[in-house]
């Protein structure tokens, strides 16, 4: 079904934006890059920017190391890929992914900021998680521009791409970015909006129900190897919250509370919640419910 959508898109994308360098930003640039639609990596840190142009070499380097990609397309694919802390570098490109902190107000300022500098043509897209595309939507002129476009970790794993389609979002913009999509290797779906899409929907009821056991007493490593071992799952909910970020996972169920009060209430004392009020913010920082970094490999130690 989604290459109808694409079939139908009267806007090709061949340049990209991304704002915020973290987990997700670098890692969307980086696939835009490998799929020859260089980017524009933008953040308020230095160090932000300086680390995703690392990890974005580690991944190659893997490739290279397994015959899968040569010198030559390294070298081709990081000179894509262009990190800034300026928002006027972004001034002519087709796309914009917006990939910052999982907070309505930060994003929504972001949002109005990027779309003054963007040209009339241009994409507007938000990488959330929850937060609804809607309600994103009513900081901007330009609402039929705007969608959600929401990437898995790790992006250059992970197929699915969530194409949310707000109450204003034009037709045409879905079509051009389920086509960006598809260009990058995805397997993009389109969605109907509200908090959590689809995937997070079903994915914080049961980080909620971990959180739960957790604060019970029973011992996190042990459900993770249930999970993990016994249940099929690649990973348990423990180290699945330190991989997408403990503060991130935090954030995510603020919205989801708003969005369904009652089936997804926030419990303060739950040990996400915790992990973040303690700064354990995961792998990003080396620690949430494991402790990271003597284990080569990155495994929990
Ligand atoms: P992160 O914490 O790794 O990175 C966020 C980056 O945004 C940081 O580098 C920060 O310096 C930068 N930033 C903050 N304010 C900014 C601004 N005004 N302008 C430019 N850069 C700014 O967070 P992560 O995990 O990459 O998440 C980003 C977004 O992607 C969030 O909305 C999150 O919900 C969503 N997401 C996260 C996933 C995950 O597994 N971590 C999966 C899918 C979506």
């Amino acid at each position: 079904k989604s290459k109808k959508y694409a079939k139908a898109a009267t806007k090709e994308i061949k340049t990209a934006g991304v704002i915020g360098a973290g987990i997700m930003g670098g890692g969307i640039a980086y696939q835009s890059a490998l799929k020859g639609v260089p980017a524009v990596m933008k953040d308020i840190k230095q160090d932000a920017l300086d680390l995703g142009m690392k990890e974005a070499g580690k991944i190659l380097k893997k490739g290279v190391e397994r015959g899968k990609v040569n010198n030559e397309k390294m070298i081709k694919v990081l000179s894509s890929i262009t990190p800034t802390l300026l928002n006027d570098a972004v001034k002519d490109v087709d796309i914009v992914v917006e990939a910052v902190v999982e907070n309505p107000k930060v994003k929504g300022s972001v949002l109005a900021e990027i779309e003054g500098v963007i040209g009339d043509d241009a994409i507007l897209t938000s990488n959330t998680s929850t937060i609804s595309i809607t309600e994103l939507a009513k900081n901007l002129k330009h609402p039929e521009k705007f969608c959600g476009m929401h990437f898995f970790n790790p992006v250059h794993k992970m197929p699915l791409v969530e194409i949310i389609r707000g109450e204003k979002t034009s037709d045409d913009t879905v079509n051009a970015v389920v086509a960006y999509a598809l260009k990058l290797g995805k397997t993009p779906i389109v969605v109907n909006d509200c908090p959590g899409f689809l995937v997070n929907r079903v994915l914080f009821p049961y980080l909620a129900g971990f959180a739960g056991m957790v604060d019970e007493g029973v011992d996190f490593v042990g459900i993770d190897k249930v999970m993990e071992k016994q249940f099929g799952w690649p990973m348990g909910p423990a180290y699945l919250s330190d991989v997408v970020g403990i503060d991130t996972a935090d954030h995510c169920t603020v919205v989801m509370e708003s969005g369904f009060p009652t089936r997804m209430k926030r419990d303060e004392s739950s040990a996400i919640a915790k992990l973040a009020a303690a700064e354990r913010y995961g792998q990003k920082n080396g620690k949430g419910f494991y402790v990271y970094g003597t284990d080569k490999k990155g495994k929990p130690t």
